[in-house]
C-alpha cells in the first residue's frame, strides 16, 4: 500500500460517506471500536499475563509501523468505527508513541482515542500525549500496597504509577479509569479500599476477573499464585462496606464492556468486567489490530486474519475492509469456556 495515500481522503474526495461500509457479523453487531496492540513489549511482569522472564520479544520489523497502522485505522474508519484504543504490551514503551497519538487523532471520524498503559513511564507522557490529541486513560494498578505491587507487577515502582495518575488528570485526561484484575490471595481484600478511591475522586474504579491466557492459566486455579474470584463477590465485599451500590445507565463514549455502579453520595463510579462469570460478548462492538498485523475477532478465542501482507504487498483499502469483514464473520456468539480458551498471548493481542 503506498504509504503516501489515505485511504479515507482518496474515498471522501469520490463522495464516500464514513460508515457507509459498515461491518456486520453474523450476530447483527456493528464494529465500531478498534483495539491496537501497539507493541508487544512490557517493562512489567504481571503474573497474570508474563512470566518473570517475559516472553520473546518479536523482532522490530514484524512489528507495523506507524504508517501501517494509520493506513488500517483509516479503512477502520471508513466502516464506521469511531473508537480507537492504544495498548500494548505497554504501549509508552513504544518509542515515538505521542507521534502515532497525534497522527490517529488526525483520522477523520474518529471521535474516541484512548489508551490503556500500565502508567509507569506516564508522569513523561501524559502532557505529550494530551497535547497529541488523547482523549482518555485506562491505567492499570492492582495494589495500593508497595510490597504487594513487587510481588504482582514484579517490575517497576508503584510511586511512578501514582505519580502518572496524578499527571494524567493534571494534563485533563478524562474520565481516568483505573483497572484492577482481582486475584485471590494477593489483592482480593483489597477491593473495599480502592472502591473507597471513588468516594471524593470522579475517576472509574473497575475491577477484573482474571481471564485464563497463556501461562498464566496454570496458576490461577490451584497449583498457583492466586485463585479466580468472581465479581459478585467483589461487588458484595464493596456493598458490605459501603451499603447498596446504585446501578448506573452509562453513555456512549462510556459504555464498554465494564457494568458501572455507584456508591451512593460518590463523585466516581465502579465498573465490574466479569468476562469469565458473566460474558459481555452480545454487546461487542470490537476488533482487535495486533502489533504484527493481525484482525482478531476476539480475545477469548481464535479467530483473525493477517494483513500485513496486504499493507506491505501493495492492497487497497477495500482489501482492508473486506479483511475486517471476515475477522468479524470469525466472531463467535459467545467466547469459550476456562479450559478451552486457546494459548494466545494478551501482550500481543492487546488486552
Ligand atoms: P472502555 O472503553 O474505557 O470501557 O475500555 P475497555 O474496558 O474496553 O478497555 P481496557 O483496555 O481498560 O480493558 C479493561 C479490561 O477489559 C481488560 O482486562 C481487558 O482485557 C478487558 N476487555 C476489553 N475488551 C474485552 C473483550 O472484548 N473481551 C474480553 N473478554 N475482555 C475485554
Ligand atoms: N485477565 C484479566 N485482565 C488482564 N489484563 C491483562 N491480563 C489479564 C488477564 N489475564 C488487563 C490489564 C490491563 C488490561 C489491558 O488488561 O490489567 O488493565
Ligand atoms: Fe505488561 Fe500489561 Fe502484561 Fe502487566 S498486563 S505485564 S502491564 S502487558
Amino acid at each position: 500500500m503506498n504509504p503516501n495515500s489515505s485511504p479515507l481522503t482518496d474515498l471522501l474526495r469520490h463522495g464516500y460517506t464514513p460508515g457507509q461500509d459498515a461491518v456486520v457479523d453474523a450476530y447483527g453487531r456493528q464494529f465500531t471500536y478498534l483495539r491496537v496492540s501497539v507493541t508487544d513489549h512490557c517493562n512489567l511482569r504481571c503474573v497474570y499475563c508474563m512470566p518473570e522472564e517475559g516472553v520473546p520479544w518479536l523482532p522490530r520489523d514484524e512489528l507495523l509501523t506507524f504508517e501501517e497502522i494509520v493506513t488500517v485505522i483509516e479503512a477502520a474508519a471508513a466502516c464506521g468505527v469511531y473508537k480507537i484504543r492504544l495498548t500494548g504490551g505497554e504501549p509508552l514503551v513504544r518509542k515515538g508513541i505521542e507521534k502515532l497519538t497525534e497522527m490517529v487523532a488526525r483520522v477523520p471520524g474518529i471521535t474516541d482515542l484512548a489508551m490503556t498503559t500500565n502508567g509507569i513511564m506516564l508522569g513523561e507522557y501524559a502532557p505529550k500525549l494530551a497535547a497529541a490529541g488523547l482523549k482518555r486513560i485506562n491505567i492499570s494498578l492492582d495494589t495500593l500496597d508497595p510490597e504487594k505491587f513487587k510481588a504482582i507487577a514484579r517490575r517497576g515502582q508503584i510511586g511512578d504509577v501514582l505519580g502518572g495518575i496524578r499527571a494524567a488528570a493534571a494534563a485533563g485526561l478524562a474520565p481516568i479509569k483505573i483497572n484492577m484484575v482481582v486475584l485471590g490471595g494477593l489483592n482480593d481484600t483489597e477491593v473495599a479500599e480502592f472502591a473507597a478511591l471513588t468516594l471524593d475522586r470522579p475517576i472509574e474504579m473497575r475491577f477484573i476477573e482474571y481471564m485464563p491466557l497463556e501461562e498464566a492459566k496454570g496458576c490461577a486455579m490451584g497449583s498457583g499464585n492466586f485463585a479466580f474470584i468472581p465479581n459478585d463477590v467483589t461487588k458484595t465485599r464493596i456493598a458490605e462496606r459501603f451499603g447498596a451500590l446504585e446501578p448506573l445507565e452509562v453513555g456512549d463514549n462510556m459504555k464498554g464492556p465494564a457494568e458501572v455502579w455507584k456508591i451512593k453520595g460518590a463523585a466516581g463510579r465502579l465498573g465490574f468486567i466479569s468476562a469469565m462469570s458473566a460474558p459481555f460478548c452480545k454487546a461487542c462492538d470490537r476488533l482487535r489490530l495486533t502489533c504484527v498485523g493481525e484482525v482478531r475477532s476476539c480475545l477469548l478465542d481464535g479467530g483473525g486474519v493477517e494483513i500485513k501482507s496486504i499493507l506491505r504487498g501493495g492492497g487497497k483499502c477495500a482489501d482492508l475492509i473486506a479483511a475486517f469483514r471476515n475477522a468479524a464473520h470469525l466472531k463467535p456468539e459467545v467466547h469459550k469456556a476456562w479450559d478451552e480458551i486457546p494459548a494466545a498471548n494478551m501482550s500481543r493481542i492487546g488486552g
